[in-house]
Parts: C-alpha cells; sequence; structure tokens
C-alpha cells in the first residue's frame, strides 16, 4: 500500500516517558499528525519480562496500525530493547519502525567515541545489554557502565521531581562505577522529566544525554528520505491510554499546555 505524508506518527510507552519524545517531535515537526498511546494499565514496563513487553508492543502496535500510521516510534527504551525485531517484523511493510535506542547510539558514536559513559534505565534495559552490544560493535572505544535504576520511572509516574524521586536519584547515582563517567545516558524516556535533578547531582563534572531531540531529528530525516515529511497542514494530537491515570492527564497537559482528551483504550477486553 502506498504510504501518504498526512498519514499520523504512532508513538507509544508504557505512560508519560514517551512524551518527551512526543513532545521533542511536535517541536521539530509541527505539521505532523500524531497518534499517542499510553499504556498506563500495565506500568511500569521496566519489571516486567521481555515476554510480557513484547506481548503489549504488538498490541499497541496492531492498533497504531488501524489507526493509518506511517512510522511507529516505540517511545521507550524497555519496549525498544525488548520488543523492537518483533514489532518490525509484525508491522512489515506497513509503515516504518523505528526505537529510541539505534539513534541514540549513533549519535554517541559520533560525540563521545573514546569516552567512559555511564547508562541509567529500567531493569530490562539494562539488563537486555541491548546499548551495550550495539556499542561494542562500534569498537570506538566507548567504554560504557551501565545501572539500573529500578523504581525512578515510577517514582517520576507518581511523584514528578519531588523529595523522594530526588533521593532515589541520589542513591541510585552515587555508584562508584561512575566515578570517572564523562557523560550520563537518561536510556529511559521518563528521565529527562527529572533531568535538572540528574544535572545537579554531578554538577558540571557530567554532560546529561537526554534522547528525545536525537530521536526526533532521526524521525525527520527517516521521513524526508523516504518523502513522507507533513508539509501541509497543522499537526493534530490524538491521545489513547489503556487506563485513564491522573499522572497520565496531568503530565500531557504539562507539556503540550494544552487541555487534552484523553481516550479510553483497554488494551485486553
Ligand atoms: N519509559 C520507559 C522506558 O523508556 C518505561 C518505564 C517503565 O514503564 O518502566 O524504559
Amino acid at each position: 500500500m502506498k504510504r501518504s505524508s498526512t498519514q499520523p506518527i504512532g508513538i507509544f510507552d508504557s505512560g508519560i516517558g514517551g512524551l518527551t519524545i512526543a513532545h521533542a517531535i511536535v517541536k521539530q515537526l509541527p505539521n505532523e499528525n500524531m497518534v499517542y498511546f499510553g499504556d498506563t494499565a500495565h506500568l511500569p514496563y521496566g519489571d516486567k519480562s521481555a515476554a510480557t513487553i513484547q506481548a503489549y508492543s504488538v498490541k499497541i502496535a496492531h492498533l497504531l496500525l488501524q489507526q493509518n500510521c506511517k512510522l511507529i516510534m516505540i517511545a521507550c527504551s524497555s519496549a525498544s530493547t525488548a520488543a523492537y525485531e518483533l514489532v518490525k517484523e509484525y508491522v512489515g511493510s506497513k509503515a516504518i519502525v523505528m526505537n529510541v535506542v539505534d539513534p541514540t547510539i549513533q549519535w554517541l558514536h559520533k560525540q563521545y567515541a573514546n569516552h567512559s559513559i555511564g547508562l541509567i534505565g529500567t531493569r530490562q534495559t539494562v539488563h537486555s545489554n541491548v546499548y551495550k552490544k550495539k556499542i561494542d560493535a562500534l569498537n570506538c572505544g566507548i567504554q560504557l557502565t551501565s545501572r539500573a535504576t529500578n523504581l525512578l520511572a515510577s517514582a517520576i509516574e507518581e511523584f514528578g521531581n519531588n523529595s523522594v524521586t530526588r533521593s532515589l536519584i541520589e542513591e541510585y547515582l552515587s555508584y562508584p562505577d561512575f566515578k570517572h563517567i564523562s557523560a550520563l545516558v537518561l536510556a529511559c524516556t521518563h528521565y529527562p522529566i527529572v533531568k535538572p535533578s540528574i544535572a545537579d547531582f554531578f554538577g558540571d563534572k557530567v554532560a546529561i544525554i537526554d534522547p528525545s531531540e536525537i530521536v526526533a531529528h532521526a524521525v525527520k530525516q527517516r521521513l524526508m528520505e523516504a518523502h513522507l515529511l507533513n508539509t501541509h497542514q497543522d499537526g493534530s494530537k490524538h491521545f489513547y491510554v489503556s487506563d485513564y491515570t491522573e499522572s497520565f492527564a496531568s503530565g500531557t497537559k504539562r507539556f503540550f499546555q494544552e487541555e487534552i482528551l484523553l481516550e479510553h483504550y483497554p488494551l485486553w477486553e
């Protein structure tokens, strides 16, 4: 089937984390129509098995295909590391599928060759070892040290950037192996929401890498290459959630500075 530029971009995450990516995409590509799915009923993803995350991801990809998306962005590191290959296979030639890992790694390759870098992410992301394997395959001298910061995404979802979240950040980042890093990758799309607190912890000794803009830029490139960039209109936004949560409702409002209608779409009935 021939794709057209006015078809929407589909974006999904377990909750508000993917909004960091969605927001960057809307900023860089204001004409694009967007469909966002927040799988709030199954949050957090990071502690689930890869098989469970794969099952959720394929279901969501199915919904996004029904919504006629030209591109599906897996705006969740946990799902990108657990389910990217499977979602790509499922979607086939019906849409472009992208993840948050590959654009970040390509960027690190250009900017941080021969540096010692830290990474924080969910248990799934860190234990999958996907970032490390892909970085090592580039053979560019990046030394990667990763730490699973298991409770952080849920704390961000529940409390935002308050003192509970800040104590977790302090606990997780006080990690001897992070003593000599020059940059820290926020390898969970929830973490840019608390980037100022993470940056405060290190002072200006460590650069904090928020992949949102990098990933949005990669989406733009990919659409340009495929001649699918929408230049015609002001983009629309449509939000689905598998469960209505206060945190998601206030998150969307905060990110987009407007009242946003959330449509309830239970994944399993
Ligand atoms: N935002 C997600 C990620 O990038 C998932 C957080 C979670 O649900 O555990 O990994």
